[in-house]
């Protein structure tokens, strides 16, 4: 049966799961003990948005841009990613989650897109929560994919330049059963959107708040839900 969802809620939710190293740093620790503890916080975070009856969730999980980064941190990270992979598999699909990725899997090592996309067929006929993770994932990178993809329809007869309006293009993105992000969530002070969602985004709310990633609670998604409640979205109208 469909899970109903709360329409007082977004209907999408984003988290930019950011502040892992600093975490880490403030305990003296290696920066992986804190991706370790985050990779927690998106366990228990994915199950809390569940439960609270949310309809999509994108967790924000590696950027286009974090290859940037040590390798022996890229590795780490890569790693963890694998191994979560295998012990969620029976959560997700006995939760009722039904999983989607964006972003480049292709460019990911050895197999793990073989392993996302093993899990993604796994849970795709769940009805719960859409839990949409972002891998390899930039919001320029996507636009341009999303492009590309309509020029080569453009060539090939499929669509007329004088088609291309926003409802079509939305349909050349990475998901794009996916509504537009509602809510935007980034832990660790910063106030940046990071290249996250930046199509879907365009009307987020955004809201940030000083605790590290890896401190995230639930007490903390609930704020994060009251203040979006109390938002006035206004989408370029005016409030009667
Ligand atoms: C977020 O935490 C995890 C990823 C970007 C993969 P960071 O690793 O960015 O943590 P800080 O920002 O350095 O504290
Ligand atoms: C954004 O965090 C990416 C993820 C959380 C996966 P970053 O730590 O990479 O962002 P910047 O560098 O502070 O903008
Ligand atoms: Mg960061």
């Amino acid at each position: 049966m469909k899970q109903q969802f709360n329409s007082q809620l977004p209907t999408h939710l984003g988290i930019i799961m950011d502040g892992n190293g600093r975490w880490a740093k403030e305990r003296n620790l290696p920066r992986i003990a804190g991706h370790r503890e985050g990779m927690k916080r998106a366990k228990e975070t994915v199950e809390a948005v569940a439960r609270r009856g949310i309809a999509f969730l994108s967790l924000y999980v590696f950027s286009t841009e974090n290859w940037k980064r040590p390798k022996s941190e890229v590795n780490f990270l890569m790693s963890l990613l694998r191994d979560s992979i295998y012990s969620e598999f029976d959560s997700l699909k006995n939760n009722n989650v039904r999983l989607v990725c964006s972003g480049r899997l292709a460019e990911l090592p050895d197999n793990l897109a073989d392993e996302l996309n093993a899990l993604v067929a796994a849970t795709k006929d769940n009805t719960g929560l859409t839990l949409n993770l972002a891998i390899n994932y930039g919001g320029r990178a996507e636009i341009i994919d999303a492009t590309k993809k309509i020029c080569q329809d453009v060539l090939a007869g499929k669509v007329e330049i004088s088609q291309i309006t926003e409802d079509l293009y939305a349909r050349y993105l990475y998901q794009p059963e996916l509504p537009p992000v509602d809510l935007i969530i980034r832990p660790s002070g910063e106030m940046r959107l990071s290249n996250f969602l930046l199509w879907q985004g365009a009307y987020a709310e955004l809201v940030t708040l000083p605790t590290l990633w890896p401190d995230f609670s639930e007490a903390d998604l609930d704020a994060a839900l009251l203040e979006y409640g109390s938002r006035d979205r206004r989408f370029g109208g005016i409030t009667e």
